[in-house]
């Protein structure tokens, strides 16, 4: 069969949807990703090794708040989704999709165990006439030195030709609706212009709108771009709440201002710190990459300090703020509100509030939380629940931190509730101005 045939037959596969589909990891992104494949008409099969996560999706039930359970049961009911913990069933894919984690090591250094685990179980089944796209976000380089060495030295094998490599960073932001893994153009860039041929169709079927680009290497930085792009402007505006502090402007006004003008301004807001699985990490991918070339990404890394310092930032208020009262920090009642990284989702993942909850029980504080999404902590060495009468604890707190405004909580009985409120997002608003009980961030 000569490679433009294999190329053919597998798009026309991929167009009539009987090429089969696999995601490998089924977090955050791959689940959302297996339904909008299952939904266009493809039998797709999710590989996680979480057993429970498996169990889950066979019950035809969702633990990702952004897919409907009821969209589960469906399509497992109809037999369009299918989960397992078997790497196996990658012999008879024709489309795989990795979704797999890419976090930190301990000293800050990008953590690629899962790519390559993923990829070393899949190399096991690869076979010609498949596409493969890697959808974590890593550092330049990754899908043409790791994964194509370990994809691609079977004899029979050839990228571009027969096999087909690509590239598409995943944009999605758990908890929004407007914008979701369905209608978000979505990049691809390939190995090779066939790769980017190949893995574009296949998207095209599922998403709105695809973007390709000419490498792997260009949709890998795009998303960094992208990432990096929101933690400096993050951070600036962090320093900037910074700056006004010492100033006495009041640094919401001066956002709301400057967001006045219709055009070369995006507002950003301060906040306790970064959170959430990308903005924190993925910058930090870039600058190792570029350490390795002797270069110094200044930018990430003066943004990264500045993000970092403000759960400290924030228990600084919290003690200028009982000192205020005659309380010290030691002993006092302190409630935290919102434990989720950020408004109206459950997720945890490199949460500021961890570090606000730590700083505080470091410093001797009597510490509770309450999150309506999150019902238990367990971080480094202490865990706690969510206090079960919130507006008890509010009464009864020296001091109430708002770390994340959740859209469910009532502010205005907090107001009136709380003795002395640190408002880190301006969840009150106007309300909380020139109030003597509120200090905001
Ligand atoms: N969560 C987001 O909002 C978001 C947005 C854009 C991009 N991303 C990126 O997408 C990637 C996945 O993130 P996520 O949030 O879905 O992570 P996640 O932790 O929610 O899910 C990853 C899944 O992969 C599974 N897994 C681990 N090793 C595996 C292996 N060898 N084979 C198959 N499955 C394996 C895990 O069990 C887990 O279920 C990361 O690179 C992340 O940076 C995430």
């Amino acid at each position: 069969m000569s490679e433009t045939s294999v190329q053919l037959e597998l798009i026309d596969q991929l167009r009539n949807r009987s090429a089969r589909v696999a995601i490998l990891g089924l977090g955050y992104v791959g689940l959302p990703l297996a339904v909008v494949f299952a939904e266009a008409g493809f039998h797709v099969v999710g590989i996680d090794p979480d057993q429970r996560k498996v169990d889950t999706i066979r019950r035809g039930e969702s633990y990702i708040q952004d897919v409907p359970g009821e969209q589960v049961r469906r399509l497992v009911a109809e037999g369009r989704l299918e989960a397992t913990t078997d790497f196996a069933v990658l012999q008879h894919a024709d489309a795989v999709s990795i979704c797999v984690p890419t976090p930190l090591r301990k000293t800050g250094d990008p953590d690629l165990q899962y790519i390559v685990s993923a990829t070393e179980e899949l190399a096991k089944y690869v076979h010609p006439k498949m596409v493969v796209v890697l959808e974590s976000t890593t550092y330049p380089g990754t899908t043409r030195e790791i994964l194509l060495p370990k994809l691609g030295d079977k004899k029979e094998l050839v990228v571009g030709e027969n096999f087909f490599l690509a590239f598409s960073p995943e944009r999605v932001d758990p908890g929004r609706e407007d914008w979701t893994t369905l209608n978000t153009p979505k990049v691809i860039g390939g190995i090779t212009p066939a790769c980017t041929k190949v893995a574009t169709e296949w998207y095209c079927q599922a998403l709105q709108t695809v973007v390709p680009v000419t490498s792997t290497e260009v949709a890998e930085m795009a998303k960094l771009l992208e990432n990096t792009f929101r933690m400096i402007n993050i951070g600036l505006v962090n320093e900037m709440a910074i700056m006004c502090n010492r100033l006495g402007v009041d640094v919401w006004e001066v956002i709301d201002a400057a967001a006045t003008k219709p055009f070369g301004y995006m507002k950003f807001t301060p906040g306790p710190g970064l959170g959430g699985h990308c903005i924190p990490i993925d910058p930090l991918y870039l600058s190792w990459k570029l350490r390795a070339l002797n270069y110094t990404a200044r930018f990430i890394e003066l943004a990264s300090e500045i993000n970092t310092e403000m759960p400290r930032y924030v228990v600084g208020k919290v003690q200028d703020a009982l000192n205020e009262s005659c309380k010290p920090i030691k002993g006092s009642r302190i409630l935290v509100l919102g434990a989720a990284y950020k408004p109206d989702i459950d997720d945890l993942r490199e949460s500021p509030a961890l570090d606000v909850i730590g700083l505080l029980k470091q410093k001797g504080a009597d510490v509770a939380y309450h999150d309506p999404y999150i019902p238990r902590l367990d971080h480094e060495g202490w865990a706690m629940e969510s206090v079960p009468d919130l507006m008890e604890a509010v009464k009864q707190a020296d001091c109430v931190v708002i770390v994340t405004n959740h859209k469910v909580y009532d502010y205005d009985a907090f107001l009136q509730s709380a003795a002395l409120i640190v408002d880190t997002r301006n969840a009150l608003g106007q309300a909380g101005k020139n109030n003597q009980k509120v200090v905001r961030l």
